[in-house]
């Protein structure tokens, strides 16, 4: 059996298979279950703006707030308590029921206001990091790409400023210089990076002529750009990273861990197989890694990466690879 263990953000991990924040790790008992299925660590279902949100609404139902002014900011103020509260009950109870298994909280932070203050409590809570999934959509023409990458540096320098905690940034994978950004979030006290954030399919209903979502799981076939983006990032922007999206099977893992990946989070495979796919994974992992020459991830992880490729420009010319590897 090839050792898995691996090391992120200065949490050692049983092995590299971190499940993703999803629907999974809602609840203490689907923590429990994967804690049980053997994984490295648990990313617990985002906390999401629209969640508090959600309660906020129920609140306001029927209120006729004219004329008291303060009746919204205080009203506000119990929305964002009640959805906080449920979250950290839900921190504390997973940690009880991991069994020693790393619980990483986490935040779908879009906008700005408490997020920041919100991760001291986090860590009160007993979480072991905390995973930021920042997803600013740029609906104005009047926002350029630098506003909305000094918006993510600050939402990376505030948690920092009141937290501790691990930090690991899950970002989508539309920036322009990925590298340029992924090293600020470094110098702004990050310490990890997720590549990527899958968002959920843009789609229409032509029945009902309105808006839908597509597909919500990943395909076997979506590593790639994660792959790509871990190979050339690995040892260059001062973050360890997570490669997300995609991976559904030992393959994918342990070519995500070639590029330099300290680990890799996995959510769509779980929702089409079932728990029991990790205990698949790892024995393909075995298997795999014992045909390549390897009895643990030192030395296998970041062989492949850009920074040691024997033909760096192939790395520079990614779009060209099919042209310089003869296909066409
Ligand atoms: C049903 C569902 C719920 C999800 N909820 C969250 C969430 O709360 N926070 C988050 O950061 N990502 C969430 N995700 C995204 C996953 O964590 C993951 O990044 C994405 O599915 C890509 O990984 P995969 O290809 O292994 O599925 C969700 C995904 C699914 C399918």
């Amino acid at each position: 059996m090839a050792d898995l263990r691996t090391y992120l953000m200065g949490l050692q991990l049983q092995n590299p298979i971190i499940i993703g924040a999803s629907g999974l790790t809602s609840m203490p008992d689907g923590v429990e279950k994967a804690a049980h299925s053997g994984v490295g660590a648990i990313v617990l279902k985002s906390l999401f703006e629209e969640q508090i949100l959600a309660v906020l609404g129920q609140e306001m139902a029927g209120l006729d707030l004219n004329g008291y002014p303060d009746a919204e900011a205080f009203i506000s103020r119990t929305a964002w308590e009640e959805s906080t509260d449920e979250y950290l009950r839900l921190i504390s109870e997973s940690k009880r029921k991991a069994g020693g298994v790393p619980i990483i909280a986490s935040i779908n932070c879009v906008g700005q206001g408490r997020w920041a203050d919100f991760a001291r409590r986090i860590e009160e809570a007993g979480a072991d990091a905390l995973e930021l999934n920042i997803a600013y959509v740029p609906f104005s023409p009047q926002i350029s790409g630098q506003e909305i990458e000094k918006k993510v540096l600050s939402t990376v320098k505030e948690t920092r400023s009141v937290t501790k905690l691990p930090i690991m940034v899950k970002l989508g994978n539309h920036y322009s210089s990925l590298p340029h950004l992924v090293h600020g979030l470094s110098k702004e006290g990050a310490n990890a990076v997720v590549l990527f954030n899958r968002f959920f399919r843009f789609d229409f209903n032509l029945n009902t002529m309105r808006l839908s979502g597509a597909q919500p799981l990943s395909s076997e076939t979506e590593y790639h750009e994660s792959l790509r983006w871990t190979s050339i990032l690995y040892k260059r922007v001062g973050l360890e990273i997570v490669s997300s999206t995609g991976i559904h099977n030992a393959n994918a893992a342990v070519k995500c861990l070639l590029a330099g990946a300290s680990a890799v989070e996995v959510c769509s495979i779980i929702y089409k197989k079932g728990w029991k796919i990790v205990e698949a994974i790892f024995k393909d992992m075995n298997i795999l890694m014992d045909s390549l020459g390897y009895s643990s991830l030192d030395g296998l992880q970041g062989k492949l990466a850009a920074i040691n490729a024997d033909r760096p420009e192939e790395y520079h010319r990614l779009q060209y690879i099919k042209a310089l590897t003869d296909i066409y």
